[in-house]
């Protein structure tokens, strides 16, 4: 599986969120409660938007553009029928984090 370097940890910063671009998907990466990370897609099945500017309580994100609500954790919308947003397998090297290029098939 290939994986790429998308930034580092200290990216993250207070909010254990942060959104990269990268070939044209947006993904997020989480820091989790236990100190372990995860990254899934953070673009909005609706329109696209990016799930990282949205009002967030724990990791329930909702869609800045028209409120769609959305599991982080698990990837899943709360309030439409919609398919779950894709996780990627991550690997944190030293600081550096890296993602698989392709998702994780569920
Ligand atoms: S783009 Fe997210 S709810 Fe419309």
């Amino acid at each position: 599986m290939d994986y790429v370097r998308i930034g580092t940890v200290k990216d993250l910063g207070s909010t254990k969120i942060k959104s990269y671009k990268i070939f044209g998907r947006i993904i997020a990466v989480l820091k989790k409660a236990d100190g372990s990370y995860e990254a899934i897609e953070a673009a909005c099945k609706h329109q696209g938007a990016d799930l990282t500017t949205g009002e967030r309580k724990g990791w329930t994100v909702t869609c800045p553009r028209h409120g769609w609500k959305y599991d982080l954790e698990t990837g899943h919308c709360l309030n439409h029928d919609s398919l779950p947003l894709k996780k990627y397998n991550l690997k944190i090297d030293g600081e550096d984090i890296h993602v698989s290029l392709q998702p994780i098939e569920e």
